[in-house]
């Protein structure tokens, strides 16, 4: 009998590690398209305005990029919940269009713990239409979504448009 509860406490643990997984697994080659079928976090595109780009469509005026967040079931539940830390194997991404062209795509996914403890163990992935294609604990990126530490390294709701 004993042994026998010993099983289910086993499977259940188990099952919790389930529940969390961290096998989020992007490519070069999936990095274009894998998120599209993520839930959009942001109906309405932010305007950055401090990323102006030439808009060849109007004359080449400049136009600011248009950036879209999508994040998985689990980054969405935790917007909904307001919980920080964000659960391992959430994923958000942060698509920016230019003349209505995506030309760059930014990427957080939550490891697990110590895979960067000083910095909320968040990759960071970046890709953009030249073809780059980087990922891991990217210096640059820290250095800039650090100011938003408390809120777990991320800034949207923070950088969502006002009403
Ligand atoms: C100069 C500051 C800055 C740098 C550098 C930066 N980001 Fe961001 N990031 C932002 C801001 C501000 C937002 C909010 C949306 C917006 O305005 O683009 C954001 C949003 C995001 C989001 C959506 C989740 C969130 O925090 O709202 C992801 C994913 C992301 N960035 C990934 C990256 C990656 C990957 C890199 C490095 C290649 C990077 N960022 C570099 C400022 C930065």
């Amino acid at each position: 009998m004993r042994i026998w509860i010993g099983g289910l406490v086993l499977c259940c643990i188990a099952a919790g590690a389930v529940a969390q997984p961290d096998d989020v697994k992007i490519t070069r080659k999936t990095v274009h398209s894998f998120y599209k079928s993520l839930n959009l976090l942001t109906p309405t595109p932010i305007v950055d305005a401090g990323d102006m780009a030439t808009d060849k469509r109007r004359g080449g005026r400049k136009q600011p990029a248009l950036k879209k967040i999508y994040g998985n079931d689990l980054a969405k539940q935790a917007f909904g919940q307001k919980a920080i830390p964000f659960p391992i194997g959430s994923v958000l991404i942060n698509e920016k269009t230019e003349s209505g062209r995506v030309t760059a795509i930014g990427i957080m996914v939550k490891r697990s713990a110590r895979y960067d403890s000083a910095h909320g163990d968040w990759e960071y992935f970046f890709a953009d239409n030249a073809g780059e294609f980087s990922n891991g604990r990217l210096a640059e990126c820290i250095a800039c979504h650090t100011q938003v530490k408390s809120e777990d390294y991320i800034f949207y709701p923070a950088a969502q448009p006002k009403p």
